[in-house]
C-alpha cells in the first residue's frame, strides 16, 4: 500500500466522472485537486501505472489561462478523455495535462502525484498534504455546514 492518504477508488472516479479534494501545498496554502479517469497505459507525469481497469491522473483544479476552476462543485466537465475549461473551452488531455487548443494552447496543467493500489487511489505527492474531500469551501466548519445532516 502506498504511503499516502487514501482518496477514493478508481471505480468511484469512473462512476462519478471525477473526484475533487483539498490539500495543503508546500507553502501551507490550500489547493483544490481533481482526480480524473485516464485511459493511457501509463499516465504521464500524473504518475499512475495502470492495469486493465484503466487508471487515473490528478491535476490542480485550475485552468492555466485565467485561474478558472474546472470543477466548480458539479464535477469536472470532460469529453473524450479531455478536461474542458468551463470559461473559454480549452481542452486538456486528462492523462498528460497538455492543451493544444484555444486560449490555453501550449500549456500543461500542474500535476499532482497519485498512485493506485488494489483499486484505491492514494495521494503520494510530497508537496501536498491531504485536507478533506471536496473543494476548499467544503472544509468550513461553520454553522452552514449541513453535509452530514439529513432532513
Ligand atoms: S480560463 Fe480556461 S481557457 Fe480561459
Amino acid at each position: 500500500m502506498p504511503a499516502g492518504a487514501r482518496l477514493t477508488t478508481v471505480e468511484e472516479v469512473r462512476e462519478d466522472g471525477s473526484f475533487l479534494f483539498t490539500a495543503t501545498n508546500s507553502f501551507d496554502m490550500d489547493e483544490e485537486i481533481i482526480v480524473v479517469p485516464c485511459d493511457e497505459d501509463v499516465a504521464a507525469d500524473g504518475g499512475t501505472p495502470v492495469d486493465d481497469e484503466g487508471g487515473v491522473a490528478a491535476w490542480i483544479n485550475r485552468c492555466t489561462h485565467e485561474a478558472q476552476r474546472f470543477d466548480t462543485g458539479r464535477g469536472v466537465p470532460m469529453r473524450d478523455g479531455e478536461i474542458i475549461c468551463p470559461k473559454h473551452g480549452s481542452m486538456f488531455d486528462a492523462c498528460s495535462g497538455d492543451c493544444d487548443n484555444g486560449e490555453a494552447a501550449g500549456t500543461t496543467l500542474p500535476d499532482v502525484d497519485v498512485a493506485v493500489a488494489d483499486g484505491a487511489v492514494y495521494l503520494v505527492d510530497d508537496d501536498y498534504s491531504f485536507e478533506h474531500d471536496g473543494g476548499i469551501d467544503d472544509g468550513d466548519d461553520g454553522p452552514s455546514s449541513t453535509s452530514h445532516v439529513g432532513f
